[in-house]
Protein backbone atom coordinates (compact mmCIF):
# COMPACT_ATOMS: atom_id res chain seq x y z
CA UNK A 1 0.00 0.00 0.00
CA UNK A 2 2.77 2.47 1.17
CA UNK A 3 4.13 2.23 -2.40
CA UNK A 4 0.74 3.16 -4.42
CA UNK A 5 0.31 7.49 -5.52
CA UNK A 6 -3.08 6.37 -6.90
CA UNK A 7 -5.97 3.98 -5.49
CA UNK A 8 -9.10 3.43 -7.00
CA UNK A 9 -10.74 1.34 -4.43
CA UNK A 10 -14.35 0.07 -5.89
CA UNK A 11 -14.75 3.23 -8.13
CA UNK A 12 -18.21 3.36 -9.99
CA UNK A 13 -19.44 6.22 -12.63
CA UNK A 14 -22.47 6.01 -14.07
CA UNK A 15 -23.92 8.41 -16.72
CA UNK A 16 -27.88 8.52 -16.04
CA UNK A 17 -28.76 4.90 -16.16
CA UNK A 18 -25.74 3.97 -17.87
CA UNK A 19 -23.01 2.49 -15.86
CA UNK A 20 -19.65 3.19 -17.64
CA UNK A 21 -16.88 2.15 -14.75
CA UNK A 22 -18.12 -1.32 -12.68
CA UNK A 23 -16.26 -1.77 -9.29
CA UNK A 24 -12.82 -0.68 -10.35
CA UNK A 25 -9.97 -1.51 -7.80
CA UNK A 26 -6.76 -0.65 -8.86
CA UNK A 27 -3.54 0.26 -7.05
CA UNK A 28 -1.23 2.48 -9.27
CA UNK A 29 2.41 2.29 -8.15
CA UNK A 30 5.32 5.16 -7.31
CA UNK A 31 7.01 5.60 -10.61
CA UNK A 32 5.11 2.74 -13.00
CA UNK A 33 3.54 2.95 -16.30
CA UNK A 34 0.66 2.10 -16.21
CA UNK A 35 -1.81 1.90 -19.31
CA UNK A 36 -5.58 1.66 -19.71
CA UNK A 37 -5.91 -0.26 -22.57
CA UNK A 38 -9.62 -1.28 -24.17
CA UNK A 39 -11.52 -0.65 -27.43
CA UNK A 40 -13.50 2.61 -27.88
CA UNK A 41 -16.50 3.25 -25.33
CA UNK A 42 -15.12 1.26 -22.65
CA UNK A 43 -14.50 3.63 -19.88
CA UNK A 44 -10.61 4.73 -20.23
CA UNK A 45 -11.56 8.32 -20.37
CA UNK A 46 -13.92 8.59 -17.35
CA UNK A 47 -11.37 7.04 -15.37
CA UNK A 48 -8.59 8.89 -16.32
CA UNK A 49 -10.97 11.94 -15.79
CA UNK A 50 -12.29 10.98 -12.21
CA UNK A 51 -8.45 10.33 -11.83
CA UNK A 52 -7.80 14.09 -12.54
CA UNK A 53 -10.87 14.98 -10.72
CA UNK A 54 -12.35 16.58 -13.57
CA UNK A 55 -15.49 14.12 -12.89
CA UNK A 56 -16.78 12.96 -9.65
CA UNK A 57 -16.99 8.87 -9.36
CA UNK A 58 -20.42 7.98 -8.44
CA UNK A 59 -19.67 5.65 -5.48
CA UNK A 60 -16.05 4.50 -4.03
CA UNK A 61 -13.04 5.99 -2.99
CA UNK A 62 -10.14 7.89 -5.76
CA UNK A 63 -7.20 8.75 -3.48
CA UNK A 64 -3.87 10.17 -4.47
CA UNK A 65 -1.05 10.31 -1.91
CA UNK A 66 -3.66 8.85 0.43
CA UNK A 67 -5.72 11.73 0.10
CA UNK A 68 -9.12 11.95 -1.57
CA UNK A 69 -8.71 13.98 -4.32
CA UNK A 70 -12.05 15.69 -4.61
CA UNK A 71 -11.06 17.87 -1.35
CA UNK A 72 -8.12 19.70 -3.55
CA UNK A 73 -8.91 22.60 -5.44
CA UNK A 74 -7.34 21.65 -9.20
CA UNK A 75 -4.13 23.63 -9.08
CA UNK A 76 -3.46 21.84 -5.87
CA UNK A 77 -3.63 18.85 -7.26
CA UNK A 78 -0.70 16.52 -7.65
CA UNK A 79 -1.79 15.17 -10.92
CA UNK A 80 -1.77 16.83 -14.64
CA UNK A 81 -3.29 15.79 -17.70
CA UNK A 82 -2.42 16.07 -21.58
CA UNK A 83 -5.01 15.11 -23.87
CA UNK A 84 -4.87 13.71 -27.64
CA UNK A 85 -6.24 17.36 -28.84
CA UNK A 86 -2.87 19.29 -27.38
CA UNK A 87 -5.30 21.79 -25.85
CA UNK A 88 -2.60 24.54 -26.38
CA UNK A 89 -3.86 28.09 -26.15
CA UNK A 90 -3.88 28.84 -30.15
CA UNK A 91 -2.97 32.92 -29.42
CA UNK A 92 -0.05 32.06 -27.49
CA UNK A 93 3.27 31.29 -28.58
CA UNK A 94 5.40 28.09 -26.80
CA UNK A 95 6.78 29.79 -24.32
CA UNK A 96 3.83 31.55 -23.26
CA UNK A 97 1.97 28.01 -23.19
CA UNK A 98 4.49 26.22 -21.18
CA UNK A 99 4.68 29.01 -18.48
CA UNK A 100 0.56 28.70 -18.33
CA UNK A 101 0.61 27.34 -14.85
CA UNK A 102 3.93 29.00 -13.50
CA UNK A 103 2.44 32.40 -14.10
CA UNK A 104 -1.44 31.50 -12.71
CA UNK A 105 0.65 30.99 -9.81
CA UNK A 106 2.38 34.23 -9.79
CA UNK A 107 6.15 32.93 -9.94
CA UNK A 108 8.49 35.19 -10.59
CA UNK A 109 9.48 36.24 -14.05
CA UNK A 110 13.47 34.86 -13.48
CA UNK A 111 12.24 31.47 -12.49
CA UNK A 112 9.37 30.79 -15.06
CA UNK A 113 12.38 31.67 -18.14
CA UNK A 114 14.40 28.88 -16.08
CA UNK A 115 11.92 26.34 -15.48
CA UNK A 116 10.22 26.91 -19.23
CA UNK A 117 14.36 26.84 -20.26
CA UNK A 118 14.58 23.12 -18.92
CA UNK A 119 11.20 22.04 -20.36
CA UNK A 120 12.16 23.02 -23.92
CA UNK A 121 15.16 21.25 -23.18
CA UNK A 122 13.41 18.26 -22.01
CA UNK A 123 11.65 17.73 -25.03
CA UNK A 124 13.70 19.17 -27.83
CA UNK A 125 12.19 22.34 -28.51
CA UNK A 126 14.63 24.73 -28.06
CA UNK A 127 14.35 27.48 -30.47
CA UNK A 128 10.88 27.08 -31.31
CA UNK A 129 9.53 29.56 -28.35
CA UNK A 130 8.65 32.62 -30.23
CA UNK A 131 6.62 29.85 -32.73
CA UNK A 132 2.71 30.19 -32.27
CA UNK A 133 1.00 26.30 -32.15
CA UNK A 134 -0.57 26.71 -35.86
CA UNK A 135 3.46 26.75 -36.78
CA UNK A 136 4.23 23.61 -35.41
CA UNK A 137 4.02 19.71 -36.59
CA UNK A 138 1.92 17.53 -35.10
CA UNK A 139 4.71 15.81 -32.67
CA UNK A 140 6.18 19.03 -31.99
CA UNK A 141 2.56 20.34 -30.77
CA UNK A 142 2.20 17.12 -28.46
CA UNK A 143 5.86 18.01 -27.32
CA UNK A 144 4.83 21.31 -26.03
CA UNK A 145 1.54 20.04 -24.03
CA UNK A 146 3.73 17.62 -22.50
CA UNK A 147 6.08 20.20 -21.33
CA UNK A 148 3.13 22.53 -20.63
CA UNK A 149 2.07 19.45 -17.96
CA UNK A 150 5.36 18.57 -16.59
CA UNK A 151 7.14 21.98 -15.88
CA UNK A 152 4.54 21.62 -12.70
CA UNK A 153 6.44 19.05 -11.60
CA UNK A 154 3.29 16.51 -11.48
CA UNK A 155 4.08 13.82 -9.54
CA UNK A 156 1.13 11.59 -11.56
CA UNK A 157 0.97 12.38 -15.36
CA UNK A 158 -2.35 11.25 -17.36
CA UNK A 159 -2.46 10.62 -20.94
CA UNK A 160 -5.90 10.15 -22.81
CA UNK A 161 -4.82 8.73 -26.13
CA UNK A 162 -1.97 11.42 -26.35
CA UNK A 163 -0.66 10.15 -30.02
CA UNK A 164 -3.77 9.20 -31.69
CA UNK A 165 -3.56 12.34 -33.88
CA UNK A 166 0.43 11.73 -35.55
CA UNK A 167 1.01 9.48 -38.29
CA UNK A 168 2.63 5.76 -37.69
CA UNK A 169 6.13 6.69 -37.65
CA UNK A 170 5.99 9.50 -36.17
CA UNK A 171 3.87 8.09 -33.01
CA UNK A 172 6.08 4.92 -32.90
CA UNK A 173 9.02 7.69 -32.38
CA UNK A 174 7.10 9.58 -29.98
CA UNK A 175 6.85 6.30 -27.98
CA UNK A 176 10.26 5.35 -27.28
CA UNK A 177 10.72 9.39 -26.66
CA UNK A 178 7.78 9.49 -24.10
CA UNK A 179 8.89 6.45 -22.39
CA UNK A 180 12.24 7.43 -22.18
CA UNK A 181 11.20 11.00 -20.42
CA UNK A 182 9.44 9.15 -18.11
CA UNK A 183 12.08 6.92 -17.15
CA UNK A 184 14.53 9.94 -17.25
CA UNK A 185 11.72 12.08 -14.64
CA UNK A 186 10.69 9.07 -12.50
CA UNK A 187 7.06 10.28 -12.81
CA UNK A 188 3.87 8.10 -12.36
CA UNK A 189 2.41 7.91 -16.21
CA UNK A 190 -1.28 6.25 -16.35
CA UNK A 191 -1.94 6.19 -20.09
CA UNK A 192 -4.96 5.68 -22.06
CA UNK A 193 -4.56 3.96 -25.20
CA UNK A 194 -6.84 1.56 -28.05
CA UNK A 195 -3.61 0.79 -29.50
CA UNK A 196 -2.19 -3.05 -28.27
CA UNK A 197 0.83 -2.71 -29.52
CA UNK A 198 1.60 0.81 -28.10
CA UNK A 199 0.31 -0.45 -24.50
CA UNK A 200 2.77 -3.57 -25.42
CA UNK A 201 6.23 -1.95 -25.88
CA UNK A 202 5.44 0.92 -23.56
CA UNK A 203 4.03 0.08 -20.47
CA UNK A 204 5.12 -1.40 -17.18
CA UNK A 205 1.45 -2.89 -16.22
CA UNK A 206 -1.38 -2.78 -18.60
CA UNK A 207 -5.01 -2.92 -17.14
CA UNK A 208 -7.31 -4.03 -20.34
CA UNK A 209 -10.70 -2.45 -20.05
CA UNK A 210 -14.32 -3.98 -21.55
CA UNK A 211 -17.21 -2.39 -21.10
CA UNK A 212 -16.54 -0.04 -17.57
CA UNK A 213 -14.73 -3.55 -16.42
CA UNK A 214 -10.94 -3.94 -15.88
CA UNK A 215 -10.53 -7.93 -17.09
CA UNK A 216 -6.67 -7.97 -16.36
CA UNK A 217 -4.34 -5.97 -14.90
CA UNK A 218 -0.88 -7.53 -15.49
CA UNK A 219 2.58 -7.00 -17.03
CA UNK A 220 2.81 -7.29 -20.73
CA UNK A 221 4.26 -9.88 -20.97
CA UNK A 222 1.83 -11.94 -18.84
CA UNK A 223 -1.01 -10.35 -20.34
CA UNK A 224 0.27 -11.87 -23.93
CA UNK A 225 1.29 -14.97 -23.00
CA UNK A 226 -1.51 -15.51 -20.21
CA UNK A 227 -4.48 -13.74 -21.59
CA UNK A 228 -7.21 -14.68 -17.96
CA UNK A 229 -10.27 -14.03 -19.77
CA UNK A 230 -11.44 -14.41 -23.94
CA UNK A 231 -11.53 -11.15 -24.37
CA UNK A 232 -8.19 -10.14 -23.52
CA UNK A 233 -6.93 -13.24 -26.06
CA UNK A 234 -8.93 -11.82 -28.46
CA UNK A 235 -7.90 -7.98 -27.68
CA UNK A 236 -4.36 -9.19 -27.57
CA UNK A 237 -2.30 -9.77 -30.82
CA UNK A 238 -3.64 -12.25 -33.05
CA UNK A 239 -5.07 -15.60 -31.41
CA UNK A 240 -7.51 -18.28 -33.00
CA UNK A 241 -10.06 -18.87 -30.13
CA UNK A 242 -12.25 -21.90 -29.49
CA UNK A 243 -15.09 -22.85 -27.30
CA UNK A 244 -15.08 -26.14 -26.32
CA UNK A 245 -15.49 -28.44 -23.58
CA UNK A 246 -12.90 -30.64 -21.49
CA UNK A 247 -12.90 -34.17 -22.22
CA UNK A 248 -10.12 -35.25 -20.25
CA UNK A 249 -6.57 -34.22 -18.91
CA UNK A 250 -3.56 -35.86 -18.35
CA UNK A 251 -0.48 -34.31 -16.65
CA UNK A 252 -1.14 -31.13 -17.44
CA UNK A 253 -2.34 -31.59 -20.72
CA UNK A 254 -6.19 -31.04 -21.48
CA UNK A 255 -8.44 -32.57 -24.30
CA UNK A 256 -10.96 -30.54 -25.39
CA UNK A 257 -13.94 -31.32 -27.92
CA UNK A 258 -14.96 -28.18 -30.43
CA UNK A 259 -17.53 -27.54 -33.21
CA UNK A 260 -14.63 -27.50 -35.64
CA UNK A 261 -12.95 -31.03 -33.33
CA UNK A 262 -10.42 -31.97 -30.82
CA UNK A 263 -7.94 -29.92 -30.09
CA UNK A 264 -5.53 -30.11 -26.90
CA UNK A 265 -4.32 -27.28 -24.14
CA UNK A 266 -1.77 -27.18 -21.15
CA UNK A 267 -3.35 -26.43 -18.22
CA UNK A 268 -4.75 -27.22 -15.11
CA UNK A 269 -7.64 -26.91 -12.42
CA UNK A 270 -10.38 -27.94 -15.16
CA UNK A 271 -12.84 -30.45 -15.21
CA UNK A 272 -14.02 -32.83 -17.25
CA UNK A 273 -17.32 -31.80 -18.68
CA UNK A 274 -16.12 -27.69 -17.74
CA UNK A 275 -16.74 -25.61 -20.72
CA UNK A 276 -13.40 -23.61 -21.87
CA UNK A 277 -12.09 -21.52 -24.34
CA UNK A 278 -8.62 -22.39 -26.11
CA UNK A 279 -6.40 -19.83 -27.77
CA UNK A 280 -3.43 -20.48 -30.16
CA UNK A 281 -1.80 -17.50 -31.42
CA UNK A 282 -1.29 -17.60 -35.26
CA UNK A 283 2.39 -17.81 -35.28
CA UNK A 284 2.05 -21.05 -33.25
CA UNK A 285 -0.33 -23.08 -35.58
CA UNK A 286 1.57 -26.32 -37.72
CA UNK A 287 -0.28 -27.55 -40.47
CA UNK A 288 0.65 -30.87 -42.08
CA UNK A 289 -1.07 -34.34 -43.93
CA UNK A 290 0.22 -36.25 -41.07
CA UNK A 291 -2.56 -36.74 -38.29
CA UNK A 292 -1.35 -35.32 -34.78
CA UNK A 293 -2.47 -37.40 -31.80
CA UNK A 294 -5.40 -35.53 -29.70
CA UNK A 295 -5.66 -32.94 -33.04
CA UNK A 296 -8.90 -33.73 -35.60
CA UNK A 297 -9.11 -30.31 -36.94
CA UNK A 298 -8.72 -30.68 -40.92
CA UNK A 299 -9.67 -27.58 -43.43
CA UNK A 300 -9.16 -26.83 -46.88
CA UNK A 301 -6.37 -23.72 -47.49
CA UNK A 302 -8.01 -20.71 -48.65
CA UNK A 303 -6.24 -17.24 -49.27
CA UNK A 304 -2.90 -15.99 -48.42
CA UNK A 305 -2.12 -12.87 -47.98
CA UNK A 306 0.90 -10.90 -47.82
CA UNK A 307 1.07 -8.47 -44.94
CA UNK A 308 4.93 -6.79 -45.42
CA UNK A 309 6.49 -9.21 -42.55
CA UNK A 310 4.60 -12.29 -42.43
CA UNK A 311 2.12 -13.69 -44.70
CA UNK A 312 -0.84 -15.12 -43.52
CA UNK A 313 -2.78 -17.98 -44.43
CA UNK A 314 -6.55 -18.93 -43.60
CA UNK A 315 -7.86 -22.18 -43.52
CA UNK A 316 -11.89 -23.31 -43.96
CA UNK A 317 -12.56 -26.24 -41.14
CA UNK A 318 -15.32 -28.56 -41.51
CA UNK A 319 -17.61 -26.60 -39.49
CA UNK A 320 -16.83 -23.37 -41.96
CA UNK A 321 -14.91 -21.63 -39.33
CA UNK A 322 -11.80 -20.34 -40.30
CA UNK A 323 -8.25 -20.39 -38.92
CA UNK A 324 -5.46 -18.19 -39.45
CA UNK A 325 -1.72 -18.99 -39.37
CA UNK A 326 0.83 -16.85 -39.95
CA UNK A 327 4.79 -17.52 -41.55
CA UNK A 328 7.36 -15.07 -42.52
CA UNK A 329 7.23 -16.47 -45.78
CA UNK A 330 5.25 -18.15 -48.19
CA UNK A 331 4.81 -21.82 -47.33
CA UNK A 332 5.14 -23.15 -50.49
CA UNK A 333 4.34 -26.77 -49.49
CA UNK A 334 0.88 -26.06 -50.10
CA UNK A 335 -1.42 -23.71 -52.16
CA UNK A 336 -4.59 -22.66 -52.47
CA UNK A 337 -7.34 -25.70 -52.05
CA UNK A 338 -5.01 -28.22 -50.07
CA UNK A 339 -6.82 -30.30 -47.20
CA UNK A 340 -5.05 -29.90 -44.44
CA UNK A 341 -4.28 -30.85 -40.59
CA UNK A 342 -3.89 -28.77 -38.44
CA UNK A 343 -2.33 -28.94 -34.50
CA UNK A 344 0.23 -27.24 -32.27
CA UNK A 345 2.25 -27.82 -29.63
CA UNK A 346 -0.53 -28.14 -26.45
CA UNK A 347 2.10 -25.94 -24.27
CA UNK A 348 1.53 -23.01 -27.15
CA UNK A 349 -1.83 -23.17 -26.51
CA UNK A 350 -3.48 -21.10 -23.44
CA UNK A 351 -6.98 -22.57 -21.72
CA UNK A 352 -9.42 -19.82 -20.47
CA UNK A 353 -12.10 -20.19 -18.54
CA UNK A 354 -15.29 -20.03 -19.12
CA UNK A 355 -17.68 -17.09 -17.34
CA UNK A 356 -20.97 -18.70 -16.53
N1 LIG B 1 -20.37 13.21 -20.13
C1 LIG B 1 -20.95 12.07 -20.52
N2 LIG B 1 -22.30 11.93 -20.52
C2 LIG B 1 -22.89 10.78 -20.91
N3 LIG B 1 -22.23 9.69 -21.32
C3 LIG B 1 -20.89 9.76 -21.35
C4 LIG B 1 -20.17 10.94 -20.96
N4 LIG B 1 -18.84 10.71 -21.08
C5 LIG B 1 -18.74 9.44 -21.52
N5 LIG B 1 -19.94 8.86 -21.67
C6 LIG B 1 -20.20 7.47 -22.12
O1 LIG B 1 -19.45 6.61 -21.29
C7 LIG B 1 -18.91 5.52 -22.03
C8 LIG B 1 -17.41 5.49 -21.84
O2 LIG B 1 -16.84 6.62 -22.48
P1 LIG B 1 -15.28 6.94 -22.42
O3 LIG B 1 -14.82 6.88 -21.02
O4 LIG B 1 -15.07 8.20 -23.16
O5 LIG B 1 -14.68 5.70 -23.24
P2 LIG B 1 -13.24 5.52 -23.91
O6 LIG B 1 -12.36 6.64 -23.49
O7 LIG B 1 -12.77 4.19 -23.44
O8 LIG B 1 -13.49 5.51 -25.39
C9 LIG B 1 -19.36 5.72 -23.46
O9 LIG B 1 -20.49 4.94 -23.68
C10 LIG B 1 -19.70 7.20 -23.52
O10 LIG B 1 -20.68 7.44 -24.48
MG1 LIG C 1 -11.39 8.08 -24.66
Amino acid sequence: MSDSIVTLIDVEKSFGKNKVVKKMNVEIKQGEFLTLLGPSGCGKTTTLRMIAGFEEATSGTILVQGESIENKEPFEREVNTVFQNYALFPHMNVFDNIAYALKIKKKSKEEITKRVNEMLELVQLKGYENRKPEELSGGQKQRVAIARALINNPKVLLLDEPLGALDLKLRKQMQVELKRLQKKLEITFVYVTHDQEEALTMSDRIAIMNEGVIEQLATPREIYERPLTKFVAGFIGESNIFDGEVTGFYNGIIDVVTASGNMRVKGTGFNVGERIHVSIRQEFIEIGTDSVEGFSLSGTIKDAIYMGTVVKTAVELKDKSEIKYSRFEKDDKFSEGDVVNIYWNPERAVAIKAKN
